[in-house]
Order: C-alpha cells, then sequence, then structure tokens
C-alpha cells in the first residue's frame, strides 16, 4: 500500500469550527489526507428546526459520500451530531462516524466542586441526547446548560480578524458561573466546536478562574483508533481541499482556510 491509495478523512462542520478538530487530527494522523466541509449555507445551526436540519444533514452527506469516498467521517459539530448522528449512522452503514458530543461525562469525572456549566448552541442545550448524557453520566453534578445565541457567529468573526466586544462576550458566558452554597463553577465544557478559539478570551473575561473543557483531541484520538496505523509512511506535504457549501467564501474565510492548508475548492 503506498500514500496515495490512503483515502482522506471528512471533517465535517457548520462553519469553522471544525477546524479546532481537525488540527488536532492533522498531528494524530500525519500521513493522511483530509477534507472539510463547511456547511455554511446551512449556518448557523444553532437555531434550525430539527426535522429540516436533519434531512438537510443527511442528504449533503449521501452526496459528499459519493464524491469523496472517504475513509472515515469526524462530525466535528455537537450541533449536527447530537441531532443526527444516529441517522447517518443507520443511512450509511458502511460509513464510521466519529462523533462530537458535548463533554459531560469527563466533567463530571473532574469537577470538585460539583458544579459544571455546559457551553453550547441553543439547539446542542435543547437535544434530548444532551439531557441523556447528564442523566447517565452527572447525575451526581448541578449541571447548567448555557445556550448562547451569539457565541458561534462571534467566533466566526473573531477568527477572522473582525472586533469582538468583550462586552458581548462576557453576556453569553456569564451564565456559566454560578454558586450554590459557597461553592462555584469550576469547570465549563466547551460543547460547541467553534469555541475554543476563543477560549483566551473567555479566560481573561471569566470572573473567576475554571477548566474550560475542549474535547478536540479526544475526538482525534477517537478517528485515530478507527484509522489503521501507517507506519513509515512520511508525514504528508501539501494542501487538503475545503468545501464550503454556499460556494462562496469570502475573502478573510478564504485566508484562515490557507493558514489551515487548505484550498477553497
Ligand atoms: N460548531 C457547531 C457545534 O459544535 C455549531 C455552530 C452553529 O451554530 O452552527 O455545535
Amino acid at each position: 500500500m503506498t500514500i496515495a491509495d490512503l483515502k482522506p478523512i471528512l471533517v465535517f462542520d457548520s462553519g469553522i469550527g471544525g477546524l479546532t478538530v481537525l488540527r488536532e487530527a492533522r498531528v494524530l494522523m500525519p500521513e493522511r489526507h483530509f477534507i472539510y466541509v463547511a456547511d455554511d449555507a446551512g449556518f448557523p445551526y444553532g437555531g434550525w428546526e430539527e426535522a429540516a436540519l436533519k434531512e438537510r444533514i443527511v442528504a449533503l452527506f449521501a452526496k459528499l459520500l459519493a464524491e469523496h469516498d472517504p475513509e472515515i467521517c469526524v462530525i466535528a459539530c455537537n450541533t449536527a451530531f447530537t441531532l443526527v448522528g444516529a441517522d447517518l449512522r443507520a443511512a450509511f452503514p458502511d460509513m464510521r462516524f466519529v462523533g462530537t458530543v458535548p463533554a459531560i461525562k469527563p466533567a463530571a469525572e473532574r469537577t470538585r466542586s460539583g458544579l459544571v456549566s455546559v457551553l453550547a448552541t441553543p439547539g446542542t442545550v435543547k437535544r434530548a441526547y444532551t439531557r441523556d448524557l447528564i442523566q447517565s453520566f452527572a447525575s451526581q453534578c448541578h449541571v447548567t446548560l448555557v445556550g448562547s445565541q451569539n457565541l458561534a457567529r462571534m467566533a466566526e468573526s473573531y477568527i477572522r480578524g473582525e472586533a469582538v466586544e468583550d462586552v458581548d462576550v462576557l453576556a453569553e458566558i456569564g451564565p456559566c458561573f454560578t454558586e450554590q452554597d459557597g461553592a462555584k463553577t469550576d469547570i465549563v465544557v466547551l460543547a460547541c466546536t467553534h469555541y475554543p478559539f476563543m477560549a483566551n478570551v473567555f479566560r481573561r473575561l471569566a470572573p473567576w478562574p475554571v477548566d474550560w473543557l475542549d474535547p478536540a483531541e479526544a475526538i482525534a484520538r477517537q478517528a485515530r483508533r478507527l484509522v489503521p496505523g501507517t507506519e513509515g509512511f512520511e508525514p504528508l506535504i501539501g494542501e487538503d481541499p475545503a468545501i464550503f457549501t454556499s460556494g462562496a467564501p469570502d475573502f478573510s474565510t478564504r485566508r484562515l482556510m490557507q493558514g489551515f492548508g487548505l484550498t477553497v475548492r
């Protein structure tokens, strides 16, 4: 087998948040090509009605799988996977999907105060999947779900170098900080792949220090486990493709993609 025989890994998000997962996946799978897909025509996913979003994503994957024949697909989007993960696996039984779900289990294992917050899109906060995770793994904790209307958009602006006001960010993350009987929130789960891009801003604005839990590395590890080891292969040099469903990402998005070694098709 040569490097040319290795199929690419498809990384999917509604926007540019999946890049936080792609950068970890590249570290663990340097011999692989990646295809980055942003459904920017549907962005943001957070406010979509569930049935319509399900239909959209399954239809999109029918096309993506036929066109690109990836080895595995990484759904680097909590809002998508918590809704449509099971449908994707049912619709495409020959494909393996690595999902992204709110990191509630590791947060519950790590918290000392017992107060955990989950910062996510309004869609992820509403999902039965998220409620089930809390019930199964964090019933001993006090979990605060914070559905942010604007943070995914803000993260997109921020990473493109546009100005984002501290006061606006604080309004979104503020509800994560709770106190109860002298205890304070000590872990905030970043349950949207866009948010780790702003982790430094969150740290600076936080009313007290907390652990901001970013699941990107764990997702990349899971992907690595599914893809056969390829010892002896040289790391790949060269660009991977990025596909935007709008077909028309703006200049700053193209430049950002370039910074991640991706060429917009
Ligand atoms: N990046 C996505 C997630 O992880 C959501 C962004 C959006 O609202 O589309 O949930």
